[in-house]
């Protein structure tokens, strides 16, 4: 049985799924460029919420590319593909991934990808999935790399976003532009930053100033830091062997800086909760 029908959580913020503005306990992890280790983040934050006794689910929103699927070696039966021609409605194709007890959404590599979908379908699958995230402590998107409508779309139903970048100049300047326009979309306000592979805790502090350097001087935004996760060979090798980090080396530098942002991460759901309550 999955955890979302079980009862191992009290402190489940409430979905605002009437207005279908967000949901509440929604959050997308979002990157300017790709290969940054967004996919890896997103499974690794959905394993430790679930270690932390969350009912979790993870939804593939970066549909065509080898991801969630592939990191974890999973052959999905039903999928969002099939939500995509219209088979099955998007609640069908959850399944529940024993090995990290989460849920997923998987997209299928090397399919139709969500920007193939007309607007009305893509806002009706987000209406779908922030009904869904009523059943849930957390539910994480792991969204395509960019600020294209479908990301726009789908970081729409988080409440929070959390940007991850390396320090390779192109991914901080993509970082930054995603900012920049996420801006100008009303995304900004809820975005926190994540620096992945950092060479140390120090360098990724450093890579994380310059960045909110530029953003104050630019933007004049300051978009808080959800954490650091540094370099480490073991999630190459755990997902060579399509296992999650948290199981193949949960003692690691990398799952144990994830575990801290899962932490972050529920504080800024809880704080989110708490204003929601007090509007
Ligand atoms: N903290 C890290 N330490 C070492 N390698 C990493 C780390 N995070 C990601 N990677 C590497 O980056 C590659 C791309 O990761 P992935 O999660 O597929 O990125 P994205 O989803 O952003 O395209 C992975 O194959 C992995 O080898
Ligand atoms: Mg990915």
């Amino acid at each position: 049985m999955s955890k979302s029908e079980t009862s191992k959580s009290s402190e489940a913020p409430t979905a605002q799924s009437k207005g279908k503005t967000a949901g509440s306990n929604i959050i997308a992890v979002a990157s300017g460029k790709g290969g940054v280790g967004k996919t890896f983040f997103s499974i690794t934050l959905a394993h430790a919420l679930s270690k932390m006794g969350k009912r979790v689910l993870l939804f593939d929103g970066d549909l065509g590319l080898a991801n969630v699927d592939v990191q974890l070696g999973l052959m999905p039966k039903r999928d969002l593909n099939d939500v995509i021609r219209g088979r099955l409605s998007l609640e069908k194709v959850v399944q529940t991934y024993e090995d990290g007890d989460f849920d997923i959404i998987a997209g299928r590599s090397g399919q139709a990808s969500l920007s193939a979908l007309p607007s009305q379908r893509l806002s009706l699958l987000r209406d779908q999935l922030i009904d869904i995230s009523s059943k849930y402590d957390v539910v994480i998107i792991d969204l395509g790399a960019g600020v294209d409508r479908t990301v726009r779309m789908l970081s729409a139903a988080a409440t929070r976003t959390l940007l991850v970048t390396t320090d390779e100049p192109t991914s901080l300047t993509d970082a930054y532009a995603f900012i920049k326009l996420g801006s100008a979309a009303g995304m900004s306000r809820k975005v926190s930053i994540v620096i992945n592979q950092a060479a140390s805790a120090s360098d990724g502090e450093k890579t994380y100033k310059t960045l909110l350097k530029a953003c104050e001087n630019f933007l004049k935004l300051t978009p808080p830091l959800a954490g650091l996760v540094r370099h480490d060979p073991r999630v190459k090798e755990s997902i060579r062997h399509q296992t999650p980090i948290l199981t193949r080396s949960p003692n690691s530098e990398a799952a144990a800086d994830v575990e801290k942002i899962a932490v972050y991460a529920m504080k800024l759901l809880a704080a989110r909760a708490r204003k929601a309550v007090n509007a």
